[in-house]
């Protein structure tokens, strides 16, 4: 596209290859999907395209309630492409956790409690929009600038949804418990702060303490799942 100089490729995900450039001047990342060659080639159309659109959707309406997510420039369906703010000066949560547990070994909660307090409070927030993230994971959420000012930014809506049961947000809670106690071992206690401070953050009218009894439900079909297998 015209707009785009010099597009250097940046990540690659499983999906998604981002690229790195200038968008009016600003910096941008394009997110553009790739082709799944193992999928049937309509199946494949169709799920590129949905993605885009939740990424989108959910992304803006994030942004309509407050929850940072970076600007969306432009979105180009025909090949499935987002063009969107690079958010600068950021690192993944993951790796900034990974970082202070290594530097600080067991007084790492200490000074990573307020970071859980601050990702529970924002998907208290977001659950209670209805917005699914769909794939929460700590390197899909970014710390940008001093990660002490906990400036928390979410990224990667491609799994989102906008229309929430409790069931889904406890799904939501589930995938991230999965995922945050595999990539930070012995953060069990960590992941109970995000808890209480998602409880929280959510209005009183939500479906808060709904979500946290399915999250208990997935919890134990999981076990069972596990010791069938
Ligand atoms: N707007 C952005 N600004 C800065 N860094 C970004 C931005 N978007 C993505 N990144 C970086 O690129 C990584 C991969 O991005 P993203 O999570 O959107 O893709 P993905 O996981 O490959 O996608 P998918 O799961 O949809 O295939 C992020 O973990 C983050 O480090
Ligand atoms: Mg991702």
């Amino acid at each position: 596209m015209a707009v785009v100089k010099h597009a250097e490729v940046f990540q690659q995900g499983a999906e998604a290859r981002l690229y790195r450039c200038g968008f009016y001047g600003r910096p941008c990342i394009v997110k553009k999907r790739f082709v799944k060659k193992y999928r049937h080639p309509t199946l494949d159309t169709s799920l590129s395209s949905q993605r885009v659109k939740s990424e989108v959707r959910a992304n803006l309406r994030c942004r309509m309630a407050g929850i940072p997510t970076p600007t969306i420039y432009l979105v180009d369906t025909g090949s499935n492409s987002i063009y969107m703010e690079e958010i600068l000066d950021a690192v993944t949560v993951r790796s900034y956790i990974s970082k202070v547990q290594d530097a600080d070994g067991n007084c790492a909660d200490v000074r990573l409690n307020p970071l859980a307090e601050a990702i529970g409070c924002l998907l208290g927030r977001m659950h209670d929009n209805n917005i699914i993230h769909g794939d929460l994971t700590t390197s899909n959420m970014l710390l940008q600038g001093d990660p002490s000012d906990l400036n928390l930014v979410l990224i990667d809506f491609g799994l989102s949804s906008c229309e929430a049961s409790a069931e889904d947000k406890g799904v939501d809670l589930y995938v991230l418990e999965r995922a945050f106690l595999s990539s930070h071992p012995h953060s069990q206690e960590l992941f109970k702060t995000i808890l209480t401070s998602y409880s929280a953050a959510a209005s009183s009218g939500s479906k808060c303490s709904e979500a946290l009894a399915k999250l208990e439900e997935v919890r134990q079909r999981g076990r069972k799942r596990t010791m069938v297998g």
